[in-house]
């Protein structure tokens, strides 16, 4: 399942050296590994053993459409976050009645465009939007089926920016509250309630928030029931953590102390914790998995501009900035980087910054590398999901080329920008 390794000192994607992808896309550039995505899926799709359920694809981690394609083709469904994911979703073979819907703005336009294209449920997020779904679907004379996503109050002890469960988040209607909006929702003849619809946040590394979670989904899916909603379906969402840290090995690199939660931590012991609290909970299971489907499946590659000595520090300017890889300085993310060719045994404490003109645009900071000069091409690994996803055009940079990799074949999937594309 791990693509990206050193055979004789040369990082490698599968069978392509790194070096060669680098010389042929140029640098930045991100390169997936087509053997990780589906070795992933299909990893995580046979720890539900026999239990009934579907697998959502969170379209927002990577909206890549050849990647897509891949994921339809392994038979999952997707979520998606916005008309434009649902457009993509579907144009790369997601079958509608696969495909869901969540957010918590969602506007006519896009309801409608769920509506036609009868996808298999939009999660709501308020009692307005129960409303507005209602009176869309009227006009259409369609039936509008929906989940409610429900806010429990978990702390998912995740970073705060992609914390979505607790009670100041935006996101669902209060858990207190959920038994009166579902019992009104089903008297709408325009209104199919489904279920109910969790997702308490993003790069959770204990089962413990999931348990929670999917403990009280369950508990109030009993409630409701017996309030008479017809509850069918159960979507505990995404959040999957994956390991970010020491990634890779290699007898040059400084090995990084353990990040506490993340030793051992492996997306499906989480799965299965949470599979044994929903045992058979006579409905449907939903999950919507992003990063851990993808994040382990992509690298970027930056090249070594320059090297500065500065207020006591060292700093090591890559080509590659945060209008490429945006998570360390969004969220502080750790995303490991390594010499594609390590060759120096001696460590070093750096700060690795992009080209922009913000103090923030750093990939690293205070981080112990092997020396790297001009010219050394360096991956920052595990950046398949919510990397080219976040990139922007801030500074009028053109964003990177994304390359796919599969056996020794390599093809382009979306190309660098030019200037003219700006
Ligand atoms: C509603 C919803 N589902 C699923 C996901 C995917 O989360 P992850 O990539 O952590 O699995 C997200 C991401 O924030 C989300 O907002």
């Amino acid at each position: 399942m791990e693509e990206f390794r050193y055979k004789e000192d040369s990082l490698h994607c599968e069978e392509v050296a790194a070096s060669d992808l680098a010389q042929a896309y140029g640098t930045p550039a991100y390169i997936y590994s087509k053997n990780s995505i589906v070795d992933h899926t299909r990893h995580f799709e046979r720890a539900f053993g026999a239990i009934g359920h579907l697998s959502c694809y969170a379209v927002k981690a990577n909206t890549n459409s050849a990647i897509l394609g891949l994921l339809a083709h392994e038979g999952i469904g997707a979520d998606a976050g916005s008309i434009g994911e649902l457009h993509l979703a579907l144009g790369a073979g997601f079958p509608a009645e696969k495909v869901t819907y969540s957010g918590v703005g969602k506007r006519d336009d896009e309801i409608e465009y769920a509506l036609r294209r009868d996808i298999l449920a939009l999660n709501v997020e308020s009692e307005g939007e129960i409303d507005v779904i209602r009176g869309i679907a009227g006009r259409m004379g369609l039936v509008a089926r929906i989940l409610l996503r429900v806010n429990f109050d978990i702390d998912a002890g995740t970073h705060p920016y992609i914390t979505t469960g607790s009670r100041q988040n935006k996101f669902g209607v209060e858990s207190g509250r959920a038994i009166d909006i579902l019992t009104r929702a089903q008297t709408f003849p325009e209104i199919d309630v489904l279920g109910i619809h969790s997702h308490i946040g993003s790069q959770i590394t204990s089962s413990g928030a999931f348990v929670d979670a999917a403990r009280a989904a369950l508990e109030l899916a009993g409630r409701a029931r017996t309030a008479g909603v017809n509850v069918r379906q159960v979507n505990l969402g995404g959040g999957f953590g994956v390991q970010y840290r020491n990634y890779l090995r290699h007898t040059l690199l400084p090995v990084e102390p353990d990040d506490q939660e993340e030793a051992g931590l492996t997306t499906v012991s989480m799965l299965r914790e949470l599979l044994r609290v929903f045992g058979q909970a006579g409905c449907m299971l939903v999950v919507q998995p992003g990063r851990s489907l993808l994040a382990h499946a992509g690298i970027l590659l930056t090249k070594v501009l320059y090297r500065k000595e500065s207020g006591g520090k060292t700093f090591v300017v890559v080509d590659a900035g945060m209008n490429d890889l945006l998570r360390p300085s969004l969220y502080h993310s750790y995303h490991q980087i390594v010499p594609i060719a390590p060759h120096r045994a001696e460590h070093e404490v750096v700060d690795v910054v992009g080209p922009l003109c913000e103090s923030g645009d750093f990939l690293a900071q205070d981080r112990i590398l092997p020396r790297v000069d001009r010219g050394d091409i360096l991956a920052v690994m595990c950046t398949g999901a919510y990397g080219y996803a976040l990139a922007s055009n801030y500074n009028a940079r053109p964003r990177p080329p994304e390359v796919l990799v599969d056996g020794r074949s390599h093809t382009c999937i979306r190309k660098r920008e030019t200037l003219e594309d700006l």
